[in-house]
């Protein structure tokens, strides 16, 4: 337990790790891959290139220690991290490791602020989040290994429909090699992926969002071909190498972004390959039959990257209640809404005070929607999102 002197020590360092940028985040984990090289094959190495996650559990560090005296307000974040790790399979174990070396490296590189007495408290303080995040870590893992078709760690599964949804969406509909049920989820929520490419140094592990409505007996998932700045390992893997019959190993499903209401109107929003999501709640929302209105609205670069049209324009016909607008990027002629997704043209039409919003696509599209909701007065709390990468708020 933390004392009030520590509590204070800790408090007043914050500042220092806010400041101390990349070079902490950098050297913490040189540290760590040359003492546990084996984590290499849990971190995704592409995100440790562009330095993203490097910045997530660093800040997620500091903003903790700044709230170490209201834990509550930090409710969130552990709830998103601690279904991110699941994804990931992580275990006690790991947290030692990542402690030890957060505390060698704040020693090793501000050896003047962090005497033995403030690294005492850090110390004292990482356990304590350390604590929280295994205990829901713990609760996870419980969860979806005792209901009906889960497991836990990683299960094998076979490919058994692969679909080009559009020129750089494919989708995969993956079923259990042994033959038995899978978990439920949440429409929204998203898998973990396990794959060893031949071509990479490490094994891999992705989070993919179901892209289909809950069924009992397979998962889809649908995955953009990543090419710039270049290809990405898992996704052009996918693409390229697993075909029908092939087999990779899953995660349970998880993640904290989920339909929150059935029957409240409902508005989605994405752009790219931020639809899978998407598809998951307007598949779940169009099998209750119910009369709750839904927009669906996207954004992509012109039609034969758009993926899900045709199966959309399906539902529309069994659901007057089904409202759908793409806007293309590139023009198209003869089509309604062209460029930008601008949400004051259709504002007329939106649920703005009763609706919930759900937002998927590139952050910076996500911070043009979202900006465009709260000046048409949509509550902040009514507006949720899903980042497909280390998160960030915007
Ligand atoms: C919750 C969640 C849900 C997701 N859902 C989906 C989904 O439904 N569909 C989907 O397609 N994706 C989804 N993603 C994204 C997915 O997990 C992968 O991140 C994506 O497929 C890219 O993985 P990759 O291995 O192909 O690319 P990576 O190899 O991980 O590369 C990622 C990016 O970094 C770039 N990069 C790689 N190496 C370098 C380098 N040396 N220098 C500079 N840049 C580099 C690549 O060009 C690429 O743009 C989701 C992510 C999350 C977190
Ligand atoms: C108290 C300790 C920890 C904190 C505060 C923390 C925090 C975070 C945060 C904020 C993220 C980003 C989540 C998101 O995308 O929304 C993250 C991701 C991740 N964490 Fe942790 N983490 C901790 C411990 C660990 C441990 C022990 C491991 C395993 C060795 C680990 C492995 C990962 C991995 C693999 C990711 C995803 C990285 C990626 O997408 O590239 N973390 N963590």
């Amino acid at each position: 337990m933390l004392s009030a002197e520590q509590i204070q020590i800790v408090k007043s360092t914050v500042p220092l790790l806010e400041s101390a940028g990349v070079a902490i985040t950098e050297h913490f984990y040189k540290r760590m891959f040359k003492a546990n090289p084996e984590l290499m094959n849990i971190f995704n190495m592409s995100n440790q290139v562009n330095g993203k996650q490097q910045f997530a559990l660093f800040s997620a560090v500091a903003s903790y220690a700044k709230h170490i005296d209201n834990l509550g307000a930090l409710g969130a974040m552990v709830e998103r991290v601690a279904h991110k790790h699941a994804s990931f399979m992580i275990e006690p174990a790991h947290y030692d490791i990542v402690g030890h070396h957060l505390i060698g490296t704040l020693k090793e590189l501000a050896p003047q602020e962090f005497t033995e007495p403030v690294a005492e408290a850090w110390t004292q303080a990482y356990n304590m989040l350390a604590g929280i995040l295994i205990g829901r870590e713990q609760h996870l893992y419980q969860d979806k290994s005792q209901a009906k078709g889960g497991w836990r760690g990683a299960r094998r599964f076979v490919v058994s429909e692969k679909t080009a949804e559009s020129e750089l969406v494919s989708s995969f509909v993956l079923t259990p090699e042994d033959g038995g049920a899978v978990v439920d989820y949440q429409p929204g929520q998203y898998l973990g992926i396990k794959v060893k490419p031949d071509h990479a140094d490490y094994v891999e592990i992705r989070q993919y969002s179901l892209s289909d409505q809950a069924n009992g007996r397979s998962y889809r998932i649908s995955v953009k071909r990543e090419e710039l700045p270049q290809a990405g390992v898992v996704s052009n893997y996918l693409h390229d190498q697993i075909q029908v019959g092939d087999s990779i190993e899953v995660m349970p499903p998880g993640g904290d972004f989920y339909l929150k209401s059935l029957t409240q109107p409902t508005v989605l929003i994405s752009a790219g390959v931020g639809q899978t999501p998407m598809m998951a709640m307007l598949e779940t929302l169009a099998s209750k039959q119910s009369s709750t209105p839904i927009w669906y609205l996207h954004a992509c670069e012109n039609p034969a990257q758009h993926s899900f049209d045709q199966r959309i324009q399906e539902l529309k016909e069994n659901h007057s209640t089904l409202h759908n607008h793409t806007w293309y990027n590139q023009p198209q002629l003869n089509h309604p809404f062209n460029g930008l997704m601008q949400l004051a043209d259709i504002a007329d039409e939106l649920p703005l005070q009763t609706g919930q919003f759900y937002l998927c696509g590139p952050t910076g599209f996500m911070k043009f929607a979202k900006d465009q909701l709260l000046a048409m007065d949509v509550k902040p709390e009514s507006i949720h999102y899903e980042v497909f990468g280390p998160h960030s708020d915007f």
